[in-house]
């Protein structure tokens, strides 16, 4: 990027990968206009908050759980379904933090992650041959050429969608709900009496007899305001760049560009290519930032993006989500994480263990196993300890729910069960269990 001829709408000028075909450029166009006026959704200063913790993580003094769905929906959208996926990533980051006793920097994929990047621009539904399912913000998942269809109000009902689930996001870890007095609560009936379940409880009372020590000794616990409220930020994949362009804003305190729509946004393993389109958004927001890199990255590319995206050298501005899988990241892995210590550079190295360990089983399901994905995480430390670098965090997708889309875990799901309750619209999501198992897997390691 050349800074001075940065704008929102440069990288126009760039190949874009993975864009939608708008059957109604008029209307597009209409749509965008109105989305310019509309408010932002996150402000800049939330954004340099989130950089500023994130450059803790690259420091090694947090841990990053970044967490949520693969891909929202419009029509399941419920102020319970917020709830319940807060729910359950604020459970992971009370067990990642009690049991490392390093803060954990915690970031939803929700308030906007709608737009998925496909490996083809077709797929096969039943006997038909539809265009892929790209995410509600583009078009429906529905069997019919009609439902495939991509529809700019899509685009508005996304960010008023995003809009009302940051409203519940803020009241929820501002007004109470995320309170650590409240620990115990957030426990789920249907976990509570499992394994998983009842080590999170053992957690839970000692945390409430840590708070009552603290009580006893004269700490006033009520006037801690860090002990009732707590920090979420929101992520998605920026897919879709007419729509992050339209809500990218100059902020008046210090004249850079924000893109309004999340506090973090990631460039995806589809759309990382050094002189596309998304990559020259990116370089000109001041947002933090994530990129995907799976096992075909090469130690240039990665050296090449980390001087694109964080020229500056700013701690916490650029995450790099490695996605390699089980098998791969052994190998994949070091001579990445060498190159970006070699070059200096200041980075939040993440594991995402689902997107490099997914197959359709027997069954005809798209699925992962659950040991594959323990497996990639306990690689990316290994490899993090063998090179001397610090393994920022982890990143996944799930689900709250009792859902069987991920085999294995305390409760084996079979390749017969997934079946059962298999609700995603895209990739297969850790159910409410798995998660916490994994959580507590995660601190397992942190510890050592
Ligand atoms: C995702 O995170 O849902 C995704 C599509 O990942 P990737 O770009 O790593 O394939
Ligand atoms: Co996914």
């Amino acid at each position: 990027m050349d800074a001075a001829a940065w704008s929102p709408t440069s990288w126009r000028e760039y190949p874009a990968a993975q864009q939608p075909e708008w059957p109604d450029d008029g209307e597009l166009q209409r749509v965008l206009k109105h989305m310019e006026d509309l408010p932002p959704l996150v402000f800049a200063g939330e954004a340099r908050d989130l950089t500023a913790e994130l450059g803790e993580v690259a420091e090694g003094r947090a841990f990053l759980l970044q967490a949520g769905d693969c891909a929202e929906a419009f029509d399941t959208f419920t102020a319970d379904s917020v709830r319940d996926r807060l729910r359950v990533i604020l459970q992971m980051a009370v067990v990642l933090t009690y049991s490392s006793g390093l803060p954990t920097v915690k970031i939803g994929r929700i308030a906007g992650q709608f737009a998925k990047p496909r490996s083809a621009p077709t797929e096969r539904v039943g006997e038909l041959d539809l265009a892929s399912f790209r995410g509600h913000m583009v078009n429906d998942v529905g069997g019919t050429a009609e439902a495939r269809l991509a529809d700019p109000q899509r685009l508005l009902r996304a960010y008023h969608q995003s809009s009302a689930t940051l409203n519940l996001l803020r009241s929820f870890t501002k007004g109470g709900f995320a309170d650590l007095t409240r620990v115990h609560s957030w426990n789920q009936a249907f976990v509570r009496s499992s394994r998983e379940g009842r080590r999170y409880e053992q957690v839970a009372d000692e945390i409430d007899r840590a708070l009552r020590f603290m009580k006893a000794c004269g700490v006033d616990t009520r006037s801690q305001p860090m002990l009732h409220e707590t920090n979420f930020f929101t992520s998605h994949e920026a897919l879709i760049l007419g729509y992050e362009e339209a809500l990218t804003r100059r902020d008046a305190l210090t004249g850079d560009w924000y893109d309004s729509s999340a506090h973090l946004v990631w460039i995806g393993e589809r759309t990382r290519q050094a002189a596309g389109a998304h990559m020259e958004f990116f370089a000109g927001i001041r947002n933090p930032v994530g990129c995907k890199l799976g096992p075909t990255a090469t130690p240039d590319e990665v050296v090449t993006i980390c001087q694109r995206l964080n020229p500056d050298r700013v701690p916490g501005r650029l995450t790099l989500i490695a996605r390699m899988g089980a098998e791969r990241v052994a190998t994949a892995l070091p001579p990445l994480l060498g190159a970006v210590a070699d070059a200096g550079h200041p980075v939040v190295w993440a594991c995402d263990p689902m997107h490099g360990n997914t197959f359709t089983s027997a069954g005809g399901r798209k699925t992962r196993r659950f040991d594959d994905i323990l497996r990639e995480i306990a690689g990316f430390f290994a490899a993090h300890e063998a090179v001397g670098t610090w393994p920022g965090g982890v990143h996944v997708e799930l689900t709250s729910d009792d859902v069987t889309e991920c085999l294995g875990g305390a409760e084996e799901i079979l390749d017969a069960d997934l079946a059962s309750r298999y609700e995603t619209m895209c990739d297969p999501r850790l159910n409410g269990r798995q998660s916490l198992d994994l959580a507590f897997r995660v601190a397992e390691l942190l510890r050592r």
